[in-house]
């Protein structure tokens, strides 16, 4: 190892005379005092704290000094460096509080000020209001079955035992579908009831069976105040051992009391429907006037037009032509079915007075009954 170089006069290095190091320390910290902004301030900062900045180089040239030579020249550099860190510390904290007190004026939120609302939507009440009857009979043990609004005639009619010159088939006033080639014998319909879920509910699975079937059915009907082409109905079946009309009936009790409320008279009136054999129409005491309007022109009722009772729907045990056609053996089975109107119920229970409130979608006819009915 060569001895150090004793004649070396760290003066004679360029980068480490006093001046120069003093000149590069001053214009480091002009730099940093003109930085307007904390980017400004961070190109300075590279500029002249970086490694090729001049104050690193000439600390780099320390290293070639004599020993004698090395700690006066480090105290020189390590004084600038230390005023230019210092420097360029004051100037940061200075910076960044300037950017917070702006950023807090910028992006002040004035809580006070109006803002574009989106306006809330709400439930149908005709959806909660099948989902209320879903829910009382999947409580019940139930299953809740689902079948298409373009139905088959066969599943809508004939398996149903409405076959094609049944007098009750031209009842229900039927949209017919038009097949591919334009001709109207597609042997599909919109579906008039909601009963052909019955039969695929039987078709898809074994007694015991119980279901629930809510959903949109049509007829053809012109829209007015007591009439829509597109309505709903639920519509339920159980088929099991034994199942007889006192089933049905407290079924339709407990459907009731949970719906309305308890206290209330039901009126089965004998009836007709080619599907069930015996069949009842299901009228329910009227909950609001409980019958005092009846022949009483003093007290009219508007929810039951005075009459003290309001319809609900359709209903009887299982004819065994229908269990039959759902490969049911009648000798072992039987079952009761019902279907109900929604719209009549929401029109009784909330004092809907034009069905066409109930199908136009406008909100302001659903947003009063929120978010339960
Ligand atoms: N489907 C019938 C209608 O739309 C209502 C009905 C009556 C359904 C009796 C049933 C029933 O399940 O058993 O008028």
């Amino acid at each position: 190892m060569s001895a150090p170089n004793k004649s070396y006069d760290p003066v004679e290095v360029e980068a480490l005379k006093p001046e120069v190091v003093e000149q590069a320390r001053d214009e480091a910290i002009a730099a940093f005092a003109a930085a307007a902004d904390l980017d400004e301030l961070k190109q300075a900062k590279v500029a002249h704290t970086g490694d090729r900045s001049p104050l690193s180089l000439a600390n780099r040239e320390i290293g070639a000094l004599p020993p004698q030579a090395k700690a006066a020249a480090g105290k020189l550099i390590g004084q600038a460096r230390g005023a230019v860190n210092q420097a360029l510390a004051k100037r940061q904290a200075e910076l960044e509080a300037e950017r917070d007190a702006r950023v807090l004026v910028e992006e002040a939120v004035d809580v006070t000020l109006p803002f574009g609302r989106v306006p809330r939507g709400a439930r149908h009440p005709l959806t909660t209001l099948a989902e209320r009857i879903e829910d009382t009979f999947v409580a019940m043990g139930y299953q809740v079955a689902s079948g298409p609004e373009v139905e088959a005639e066969w599943l809508n009619f004939d398996a149903l035992n409405l076959h094609a010159d049944h007098p009750a088939r031209s009842m229900q006033d039927t949209f017919f579908v038009e097949a591919p080639d334009g001709s109207a014998d597609s042997g599909m319909v919109l579906r008039t009831q909601t009963s052909p879920v019955q039969i695929r509910a039987m078709l898809a699975g074994e007694p015991p069976l119980y279901a629930v079937s809510p959903g949109r059915v049509y007829r053809t009907d012109e829209l007015d105040a007591t009439h829509t082409p597109v309505f709903r109905q639920v519509e339920a079946i159980a088929v099991d051992e034994g199942i007889t009309f006192g089933h049905l009936k407290g079924t339709i009790e407990v459907l009731v009391e949970k719906l309305i409320g308890g206290g209330l008279e039901l009126r089965w009136r004998p009836s007709y429907f080619p599907f069930t054999e015996p069949s009842a129409e299901i009228d329910l005491q009227c909950f609001v006037c409980r019958g005092a309007s009846v022949g009483n022109p003093d007290r009219p009722c508007r929810t039951c037009s005075s009459e003290g009772w309001i319809e609900l729907g359709g209903c009887g045990v299982v004819n065994p032509r229908v269990l039959v056609a759902a490969g049911i053996d009648p000798n072992r089975y039987s079952g009761f079915a019902f279907g109900l109107g929604l719209e009549r119920i929401l029109m009784n229970r909330h004092n809907v007075a034009d069905m066409r409130d109930m199908v136009e979608g406008d909100v302001r006819f659903t947003l009063p009954f929120g978010m339960e009915i």
